[in-house]
Formats: structure tokens, sequence, C-alpha cells
């Protein structure tokens, strides 16, 4: 038995064919359903991953379809759909492109999967996790989005990479939006219960800090044809097996905010713990002075970005 019946992957781009691999090979669903609107892309993927079951010894099954409808009795829904950046743009530059997309997709997991949890992984994921939970009506705690973790993940590479420490003993929270406001919370990161501050210097801190806010976008550069896929598909199969698993596991998300931090109407890189029914609570970790003005810098971008969503919904062109 698996930890899923159904998952399904909107969108068969670089992260939904590489989180289908990794879902597969965890065998973290009893089917798994990449969904793409491009014909022979989804079935083409899904068909090759399926090849790897006799090797790597999984039994998940894995189809691909253009239909919504696949969507159909899925218990848990991964919103990959959307454009990527290129080099040059801001996340925020895909704001109505990728809005119409999740609005028709929101609509389709209203109709034919309401139970299901969902994930959302396309940027801005801030402000499209809010907009799916909206357009689908589904429960704030059963919509979150991932940006965290992954987030998290590159700073806390970069620290072991500083240190030369072994990268799972670097633990902490990147927390706010997922943009150029994103928070390092120093105060909650650590090596092995060490404080960083113990161990690197406030300069070279400073500089991997910068490094982390600017993480996707060095990738991007890098790549001139599409953004990071690694790292993200690994920070949203982490999310999965945490859900799946009824893990309990306390991670960063893009939770709905309901007056936790003092903020309401929003979602927002946040401490939750996640268990089989979604964010089962926000935790609200103390922050210092100063990450307390970051993160709220953080709420005021996203509700800028919510704000172009509104003035699109009330004109629409
Ligand atoms: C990133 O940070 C794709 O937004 C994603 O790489």
């Amino acid at each position: 038995m698996s930890s899923f019946h159904k998952i399904v992957v909107l969108g068969a781009g670089n992260i939904g064919g590489t989180l289908a691999q990794r879902l597969a090979e965890r065998s973290l669903a009893d089917e798994l359903v990449l969904v793409d609107i491009i014909e022979g892309l989804p079935q083409g993927k899904a068909l090759d991953i399926q090849q790897s079951a006799p090797i790597l010894g999984f039994s998940t099954r894995v189809t691909g379809s253009t239909s919504l409808e696949a969507l159909r009795d899925a218990d848990l829904v991964i919103e990959t759909a959307g454009l990527a950046r290129k080099p040059g743009m801001s996340r925020s530059d895909l704001l109505g492109k990728n809005a119409d997309i999740l609005e028709v997709h929101a609509k389709a997991v209203r109709d034919f999967a309401p139970a299901a949890i969902v994930l959302v992984v396309t940027n801005p994921v801030d402000v499209m996790t809010h907009w799916f939970r909206q357009v689908s009506g589904l429960p704030p705690g059963r919509v979150f989005g991932e940006s965290g973790t992954l987030d998290t993940a590159r700073f806390r590479w970069f620290v072991a990479d500083e240190l030369k420490v072994a990268p799972r003993d670097v633990v902490g929270f990147v927390l706010g939006t997922h943009g150029d406001t994103m928070v390092p919370i120093l105060s909650l990161t650590s090596v092995a219960g060490v404080p960083l501050s113990r161990l690197i210097s406030a300069e070279r801190l400073a500089a991997l800090v910068e490094r982390t806010k600017k993480g996707g976008g060095e990738i991007v550069e890098l790549l001139k044809m599409g953004s990071a896929y690694y790292a993200p598909s690994a920070a949203q199969a982490e999310l999965v097996e945490a859900l799946g698993r009824n893990e309990h596991r306390l991670l960063g998300v893009t939770a709905h905010l309901n007056g936790e931090f003092g903020l309401t109407g929003l979602c927002l890189g946040v401490p939750v713990v996640l268990g089989r029914a979604g964010v089962e609570r926000v935790v609200e970790v103390e922050l210092t002075a100063s990450e307390r003005t970051a993160f709220d810098a953080s709420a005021t971008a996203v509700r800028a970005d919510l704000e172009i969503l509104a003035q699109r919904a009330r004109s629409p062109a």
C-alpha cells in the first residue's frame, strides 16, 4: 500500500518530469499521472519513467494524459504548470500568464478532485498558492506551496560547503516570500545544534545569505533557457513524503495565514507541521527584530503582487 492512491502532476516540463520520477522511485503512489497540454510529452515521459520500474523495483503505475479529467479522484495534486523564468525576469513577471493557467486547473480540481491536497509550485509561488486556493475553494490547510524547503536547502548547502561539513547536519529555515525578499532565519540555523554565529564570520554569513536570495536566479543565468529543477523537485518530493507518511514534520511551506505572525489574507513561507491531511498548524517561531522587519517586507512584496492580480480580475484584458 502506497502513501497516496493517485497523485496527479500538472505540467510535464522539467520540474513535473523530474518530480514524477522521484515520486515513482519512492513508491509514494499506487498511481501517478503526468498531465500536460503538449500531446505526447506527458505520455512519453510517463512511459520512460515506467520502464525504469523493473530496474528500480517500484510498482507505481505511471501514465500521461492531456486531459484534466485525469484529475478525477486524485488525493494529491501537484501544480507545476506555467511559464518558468528566463534570464533577466523576476518571478513576478510570470504573474498574469500563470494565473490564467492555474485558474483553469483550480476549477478542474474543484470539479474532479475536491478531496485532494494541492501542492503549488508554479511561480510566483506565494501569489499562485493564494490564487489556487481562492479559485478552487478548497480549505486553506489543503492548498499550500513549496518554496521554503528549496530555499532552505540552498542555504544549507552554501553553509555546508563553506564549513566543509555534512549538508544534512545544517538545519534551519528560510521564510517569507520565494523572491528577493526571502528571509534566511539565522537565529534558527545551526550545524547539529551549534549556532552559525559561532562558526562563520558575520561578513561571510552575509555573503551566503545574499547568494541564497538569488539562488534560483543564479541557475536561470547559467541555464539560459529555463530554471532549476533538480533541487526544486527534491524539495517537493520531501514534502510529499512528509504528507504521505504522515510524519508530522516541521518544514517551511507557503501557507495560508489567518492571523499567524500577525498577518491575514495571504500565503507566505512559514514553518508548519505537515501530516496526511495537509498543513496541521502554522508554528509561530519568534524572530529577531531584524528578521521580523525583513519578514514584513516579504509580506509587503507579496501583497503588491496580490493587488496586481486583483486589479487584473477587476478589469480583464
Ligand atoms: C527556483 O527558485 C524554480 O523558483 C524556482 O529555482
